[in-house]
Formats: C-alpha cells, sequence, structure tokens
C-alpha cells in the first residue's frame, strides 16, 4: 500500500508522524507496481545470467554490516561537529556525540573529499543531466548537501539493507528540513516502511546480492539506463562476497551506456595491518567477505575491468589526501592535534578510492600525486 505526502501535509510533518491511520497503512508494507521494460529487458538479463557466478546465498554476518552504518555515520557526525566539512543533515540521523581520535576524523574528511570530487567532476561533465546511485548508502547526507548547492541532478536513488533503509526512511518522514528536500511544489512523497520516493529522489531497501531486486528497484525509481550514471560505494562493495559483487558490477556493466564507479575501501590488506583490521571484524562477527579484491590497488582496478567495464583508476588514500587543495588540508589539520602521524599514514595507505567507467565520460580522470613516502609524511604534516 502506498501512502502519499502532499505540500499540505509538508507544513506539519510532525502531524503525519502522529497520523495513526498512516502508521497502521505504512506496515502494511509493499507498494508500488512499475511498467518493465519487458523485451528489452529480457534479452539483456539471459545474456548476463550466462556469464554470471554462481552467487553465495548464506550470509551469516548481515546483521554485523548492517552495523558498520552506525560506526561510519557516528564517525562523520563527530567530525562534522568538530568542523572537518559542513554537513547540516547528519545530525538528524545520528544522535551520537562521543568524540573519535583525529586520525578518524582525518580519515573519514579524506574519504567525503575524494568522494565528492569526484562527484564534483562528474556533474561537471555532465552538467546535471545525470544520476547517481548511492550504494550501500548507510545514512550518508549527500542528496541533502547536493541540494544545498547549484548542481541539481536528474535523479539519485539510494540502495541499502531494508534495515538501514526503514530507520533512514523513518528519520525522514519525522523531519520537515529533510522533506522539504526532497519534496518540490507539485509532486509528493511516496512511503513504505522501507522504501521512500520523490519527484527525483528514491530510497529503497534491497539486498544488493539480489540483481533481479536490484533491477526491479531501480525501474520502480525510474532509472534511464542511457543517461549518465555515477555509482558511489564507500565501504560496502569489501562486505559483499566477491561471486556476487562481480555479478553486480557485471550486471551494471551491461545496462549502463554511460556510467562512472567511484568506490572507496580497504586496500593493501595482505600485510600485518590489515590482518589486525580483518581480526578487529572478525571479533565483532564481520568478516569482509569481498577481501579478496582489496589486496592491491591493482586487484581493485582489475576487479572492474573483468566485470566489463572499460577502464579504472586508483590511488590510496595518501594520494587522495594529497589532491585536496592546500588552504583546505591546512585547515582541517589545524583543527586537531595528531599524537601519532604515523598511525594516520598506515590507515591512508589502507584505504583507497577507485574510480571505474563505462563509456568515455570519466577517461580522463586524476588525482595529482606524489609518490615518495618522505614527500607524503610532511605534505601530511604530521612529521
Ligand atoms: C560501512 S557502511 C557505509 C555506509 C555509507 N556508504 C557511508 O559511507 O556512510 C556499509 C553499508 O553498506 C550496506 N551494505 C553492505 N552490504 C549490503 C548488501 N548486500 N545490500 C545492501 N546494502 C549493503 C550496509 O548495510 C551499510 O549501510
Amino acid at each position: 500500500m502506498l501512502v502519499s505526502i502532499t505540500p499540505h501535509d509538508l507544513t506539519n510533518s510532525e502531524s503525519i508522524e502522529k497520523d495513526p491511520g498512516i502508521k497502521d497503512t505504512n506496515r502494511q508494507g509493499l507498494f508500488f507496481v512499475c511498467t518493465f521494460l519487458v523485451t528489452n529487458t529480457l534479452v539483456k538479463k539471459t545474456i548476463y545470467r550466462e556469464i554470471m557466478e554462481p552467487p553465495c546465498s548464506f550470509h551469516p554476518c548481515d546483521e554485523a554490516v548492517i552495523a558498520t552504518n552506525d560506526d561510519a555515520s557516528d564517525c562523520k557526525r563527530c567530525a562534522v561537529r568538530l568542523g572537518y566539512w559542513k554537513d547540516d543533515y547528519i545530525g538528524f540521523f545520528v544522535r551520537n556525540q562521543d568524540r573519535k581520535a583525529p586520525e578518524i576524523n582525518r580519515g573519514y574528511f579524506a574519504r567525503v573529499k575524494g568522494v565528492e570530487m569526484c562527484v564534483e567532476k562528474f556533474l561537471k561533465k555532465t552538467d546535471g543531466n545525470c544520476q547517481i546511485i548511492n550504494l550501500g548508502c548507510g545514512f550518508d547526507t549527500l542528496y541533502f548537501r547536493l541540494r544545498d548547492t547549484p548542481h541539481q541532478v536528474k535523479n539519485f536513488i539510494e540502495l541499502d539493507f531494508p534495515t538501514v533503509t526503514a530507520r533512514k526512511c523513518y528519520t525522514i518522514k519525522r523531519n520537515k528540513v529533510l522533506l522539504s528536500k526532497i519534496h518540490d511544489e507539485d509532486g509528493e512523497v511516496k512511503l513504505s516502511p522501507t522504501d521512500l520516493h520523490g519527484p527525483n529522489y528514491h530510497l529503497m531497501g534491497v539486498d544488493l546480492r539480489n540483481i533481479d531486486e536490484v533491477d526491479h528497484k531501480l525501474q520502480q525509481a525510474e532509472i534511464d539506463y542511457t543517461l549518465p550514471t555515477i555509482f558511489l560505494a564507500e565501504c560496502v562493495l569489501v562486505y559483499i562476497e566477491q561471486n556476487n559483487c562481480k555479478n553486480l558490477l557485471k550486471w551494471i556493466a551491461s545496462k549502463f551506456s554511460s556510467a562512472v564507479f567511484v568506490n572507496y575501501e580497504q586496500v593493501n590488506m595482505n600485510d600485518r595491518f590489515g590482518d589486525v583490521m580483518l581480526n578487529n571484524l572478525r571479533s565483532r562477527g564481520c568478516s569482509l567477505a569481498g577481501v579478496d579484491a582489496c589486496i592491491s590497488l591493482e586487484t581493485q582496478m582489475s576487479r572492474f575491468l573483468e566485470c566489463g567495464w572499460n577502464g579504472s583508476r586508483a590511488w590510496d588514500m595518501v594520494q587522495v589526501y594529497q589532491s585536496i587543495p592546500t588552504p583546505e588540508r591546512q585547515r582541517i589539520e589545524r583543527i586537531e592535534m595528531l599524537d601519532e602521524g604515523e598511525l594516520l599514514v598506515q590507515l591512508f595507505q589502507h584505504y583507497c578510492l577507485v574510480v571505474a567507467w563505462i563509456g568515455e565520460l570519466f577517461q580522463d580522470i586524476e588525482i595529482t600525486c606524489v609518490n615518495v613516502v618522505e614527500k607524503r609524511m610532511s605534505s601530511l604534516n604530521i612529521d
């Protein structure tokens, strides 16, 4: 059953939450009967199924994976509160006020800035005639932050496990500020417990390992497979079993004619630091099921090429950090002193930004970098 919120409702979003009728209807679950592009889809489905890996269906640590969103959101909230970057929205999703270590805050700053730099380049190239798909979006606020800039996109789609999107939907529907960013004057916001649809914003619960379900959800969001599309995955693919991840990447490559994938996650995982990271996560019930692609920048890039993407580039986060304009780096380096500069370098060496593309849109992407370790240290201003 579909529940709509109209502009009138928006003038008092508290009343939406208190309306028992709406709440009950919400609980009834599924909505949206969508039109399928049957012929085209069937042909393509057959082709991609033939080259797909056997799917992995046993997922013992989904709960622990879902919990990683709380960690990421808490860390982003902490860094924002200290002034690392501006985000007027993350506080609506996260109440936790815990302070994190300076290394963590700088790590998140580099992560958010790195992804933002790619998104900005993409938006400039496409002049807003494009789509953004945030895979494993968690409580990320990019959509809301973009609304406060001149950049507009044709469609912004967010996907995560239903447990996560349900919490995000719940927060959005109770919050006038968030709702008003999704709404336009005449449009309406349609809600189910796990999904939310605005005129050009769609938040949907789905398991990314289930390609048919992903396809179905994207069609509900009125995806245009011919429009340039940027996929974002911040610490998401690493939690997906290798075969399932490859299936997803192959499927995207087979469906979209012009696409860019921005992947931020672990790299250089087969050293001592990587072992410690893996053991820590395992002790919390969370294995990194996709860690095989995180051995090196090469494995990160080749995964995309093996899955039918036309090209890829990868940088470790030392390089990404250095590509951030100096005044901006100097500004955030004054926020907190680092006790252990070496630890930050190690952290940065174990995360990376990978960009892959289909079509020609991003083949000239470059992040200026310096490769000498000494220079890395001094430019990080931590020696
Ligand atoms: C570390 S969190 C990152 C959240 C967000 N990208 C960010 O950076 O703030 C990883 C997210 O990926 C989601 N995720 C992992 N595997 C998934 C899957 N198979 N299907 C849907 N979401 C998944 C988790 O639920 C979680 O929200």
